[in-house]
């Protein structure tokens, strides 16, 4: 098929995870076998596309990378249209849509989460040709079936689940492993199903402290006098649920700047102690049940390495479609996965809205019928 577009740039935003380089090498590998389009990587996230820093991706550079983790082009968390320079906070759409004509690239492919969803759709409405991947460990992009990056850390927190168990037993210890997902709670519903844990706390699920403890003491009775506990970073009890709920209802209500102000710094504080909920768990269990208990937090080795099977595989599908999409000149869209194929859905539709794990989602359902606590 004959096309317009000439040549492209990519970038990879947020957080790094598995199978960012199999989704560039799809793109560009077929952009240029298919299309004859050139891509052009730009360095840093949306920071590269300020300041010029790129490289080309020909065939060599775009070789040998499909196993490789991270992202070789490397990324940030900056904002296009709030971006710290010289010490100032700058919208910089204009100068990156006169930039990319400058250099004569026609689209940019954006390779990221929900920020960076939100980010390119502020570009498109700038009136620059982008179109976005969904990648995140925490699978919670609106609008497609999964994101890459996540069957890689599913696999790394399960693994993790299964080695904590046996040392869990040895010792007659509750292990309580914290999993990332930022607000969703997929990768430890997933891990915690997978690796057979016995409490599964999730952000969607606000949990009572209480009730696990009741659930590891009915275990004790059982002769498991053993837990593996699979908390999300995000999950909350009920107390401070409803203490978030409040702060961000605030937030939304607040007219003045002041008002706004004011809600997101207590929002921040109530961040900032969220911090060490996990370890505050631990505590409490311990206190509750007269089991000795040990904290785990993942952290980042659950977006580490190489990727899976799984990942590269819808990483490609999707860098491939994208590439199909471009030359047709389809902007301002994002590339979903939906069953075997490859859609394209507006930004609209995907900026903003999170993919949280529906209260009556089968996997929940499997947990509880196995006895799985839930903490509700
Ligand atoms: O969005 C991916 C993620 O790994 C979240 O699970 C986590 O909350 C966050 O990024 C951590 O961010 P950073 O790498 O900036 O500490």
């Amino acid at each position: 098929m004959a096309t317009k577009i000439k040549r492209i740039g990519i970038l990879t935003a947020g957080g790094d995870s598995p199978g960012l380089n199999a989704a560039i090498r799809g793109v560009g590998k077929a952009a240029l076998g298919s299309y004859g389009i050139e891509t052009v990587g730009f360095r840093d996230g949306f920071r590269g596309l300020v300041e010029n820093r790129r490289l080309d991706l020909d065939r060599t550079a775009l070789s040998g990378i499909l196993t490789v983790g991270g992202t070789i082009l490397g990324t940030s968390r900056d904002k296009p249209h709030r971006m710290e320079i010289d010490g100032k906070t700058r919208d910089m759409t204009g100068a990156i849509k006169d930039n990319l004509k400058k250099w004569g690239i026609d689209c940019v492919v954006c390779l990221g989460g929900g920020g960076t969803q939100k980010s390119a759709l502020r570009l498109s409405k700038g009136g620059i040709n982008v179109i976005t991947l969904p990648k995140t460990i925490d699978n919670d992009v609106a609008m497609t079936d999964q994101t890459f990056g996540y069957a890689t850390a599913l696999d790394i927190a399960t693994e993790a689940i299964d080695r904590l168990h046996s040392t869990a037993h040895s010792h007659h210890r509750i292990i309580v492993v914290e999993i990332m997902g930022h607000r969703a709670g997929w990768l430890t519903l997933g891990a915690g199903l997978a690796g057979g844990a016995d409490v599964v706390l999730i952000p969607e699920i606000p949990y009572d402290v209480e009730k696990i403890s009741e659930a590891i003491g009915q275990r004790s009775k059982r002769g498991s006098n053993f837990s593996i506990v699979a908390v999300a970073e995000g999950a909350m009890s009920r107390d401070d649920a409803r203490v978030f709920d409040s702060a961000e209802k605030k937030l939304e209500r607040a007219k003045s700047l002041n008002e706004k102000i004011e809600a997101k710094h207590a929002i921040a504080a109530l961040e900032v102690r969220h911090q060490d909920n996990t370890l505050r768990l631990a505590h409490q269990l311990e206190g509750l049940t007269h089991l000795e208990s040990r904290v785990t937090i993942l952290g980042h080795v659950q977006r580490g390495g190489t990727p899976s099977a799984a990942d590269r595989i819808l990483a490609t599908r999707l860098g491939t479609a994208c590439a199909d999409l471009i030359a047709k000149e389809q902007f301002g869209v994002m590339v979903a996965a939906r069953g075997e194929s490859a859609v394209p859905v507006p930004l609209d539709q995907v900026a903003g809205k999170r993919k949280s794990v529906p209260r009556d989602h089968p996997w929940i359902d499997a947990a509880r019928r196995l006895g799985t606590c839930l903490g509700d």
